[in-house]
């Protein structure tokens, strides 16, 4: 098993070029299984849920290609509809497959979705939406089958925002003859990269950002070149991390609005912060201390996937503070692994409590799912002493040259192999 030896202590100081967004890339991936013809995607971040989604892919019957950033796919070959169960467990983000599937073959099947085990995750959405177009669902052996070669456009009222939800049900309108409407549907910009994907494919998708998107379905869609988003939660993740440790941090190729949210938390608590439409900068401008309540919210309020990274931030920066968890009902599960390295912070309910700031001191720490694993590395960032972050599968599936990048801006960590 690997892990990363940190030695704290360190302020971070320099520049992150911003990778394509995980959360862009993978949805986009499945698309691509609805046209025919090449597609070329640059900025396509290197993490193990995208191997994992090209694998799915390559299972399908798709031509994958490419190295580093720029993959190839082409999914005019494909002839499978069938996700094999061993890949589908490997990442939930699979269970977008079904809209494209649908679309492309008439069929798809899929197993119960796997993942990081921050909560519930239902899909119940996906199927709602999946069956008012039209489709029949079965359960059948631990599988679900879904079935329809002839959707019908609908208007399709979401009972919650879900990000997936949206992004399956959009895949599958395509397919569907007539105008699709999504109501009440999510707003995250991964869902304006996909419309913009699909529509220089050839279809014809407006609204994303918004709460309606209009699905015009019915249209053939080929290849196309693509350029992944930059990634809004790497950006802030290597934000906190630096002003954790009382550095400073130069993100290459990042907007300000992606990550607004953030953004006004630290500027407002005095942070010297300056932006451009492609880059962000900020610094650590000595002892501030960041008050009341962050609770995190459906786009476009704080981030779910910042929510571990700014507990461990605010261990050290935000006594009195309370981060409030309104997405994942299971997301808390690094701050007994925070508390092991001195972290004076309590759960109650649904919130962290930042009771003082402590310094942290080194430890050995277990990652149990992305972004929890990613708190604990700028935990060991800004602790005395040195820490080990085990199970860095789970990091590696969403940041791409981390230890590289984090070495970059003078971080001492190094990978150790057992
Ligand atoms: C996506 C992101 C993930 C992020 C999350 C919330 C990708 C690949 N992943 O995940 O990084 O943390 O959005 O911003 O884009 N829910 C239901 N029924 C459903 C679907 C969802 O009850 O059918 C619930 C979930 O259990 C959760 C909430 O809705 O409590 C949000 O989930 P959702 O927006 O669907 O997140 P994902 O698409 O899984």
């Amino acid at each position: 098993m690997e892990e990363y030896l940190i030695k704290g202590g360190k302020k971070l100081d320099g520049a992150v070029k911003i990778s394509g967004a995980k959360n862009a890339a993978l949805p986009i991936l499945a698309a691509a299984v609805m046209t025919r013809g090449e597609n070329v995607f640059t900025a396509c971040p290197q993490i193990s849920d995208v191997s994992s989604m090209l694998k799915i892919l390559q299972s399908l019957g798709c031509k994958v290609d490419g190295s580093k950033e720029t993959v190839s796919v082409d999914a005019s070959m494909m002839n499978r509809c069938r996700i094999p169960d061993s890949l589908m467990k490997e990442m939930r983000s699979s269970v977008f497959l079904a809209g494209a599937l649908l679309t492309r073959c008439g069929e798809a099947v899929i197993s119960s979705p796997g993942g990081c085990d921050i909560g519930k995750r239902p899909i119940d959405i996906h199927i709602s939406g999946l069956e008012k177009l039209g489709a029949k669902i079965e359960q059948k052996d631990g599988c679900i089958l879904i079935k329809g070669n002839k959707l019908e456009a609908a208007d399709v009222i979401m009972p919650y925002p879900s990000v997936g939800a949206t992004e399956n049900i959009m895949m599958a309108a395509i397919g569907a003859k007539g105008t699709t409407r999504l109501i009440n549907c999510a707003r995250e910009p991964e869902i304006a990269d996909l419309q913009n994907y699909i529509n220089r494919c050839g279809g014809k998708i407006s609204g994303a950002g918004t709460g309606v998107i209009t699905v015009e379905g019915g249209r053939e869609l080929k290849g196309c070149e693509h350029r992944i988003m930059a990634d809004r939660i790497e950006a802030g993740t290597y934000l906190l991390m630096a002003l954790a440790t009382e550095g400073r941090v130069f993100l290459d190729g990042i907007s300000r609005p992606l990550i607004e949210p953030l953004m006004r938390i630290l500027e407002n608590a005095g942070y010297d912060i300056k932006s451009s439409q492609e880059w962000i900068w900020a610094s650590y401008t000595g002892g501030r201390n960041i008050h009341g309540i962050i609770r995190t919210a459906p786009y476009p309020g704080f981030p779910t996937d910042l929510q571990p990274q700014m507990t461990t931030f605010l261990a050290k920066a935000g006594a009195g503070a309370i981060i409030e968890e309104n997405i994942f009902e299971k997301r808390f599960e690094y701050v007994k692994q925070l508390k092991k390295m001195g972290a004076d912070i309590e759960i109650f309910e649904n919130k962290v409590i930042i009771r003082n700031n402590n310094i942290l001191c080194g430890a050995q720490v277990e990652a149990q799912d992305l972004r929890g694993g990613a708190a604990l590395v700028i935990a060991g960032l800004m602790a005395d002493g040195s820490t080990v972050v085990r199970n860095t599968k789970y990091i590696k599936r969403g940041y791409g040259e981390f230890t590289e990048k984090i070495k970059g801006l003078g971080g001492e960590i190094t990978v150790n192999e057992n």
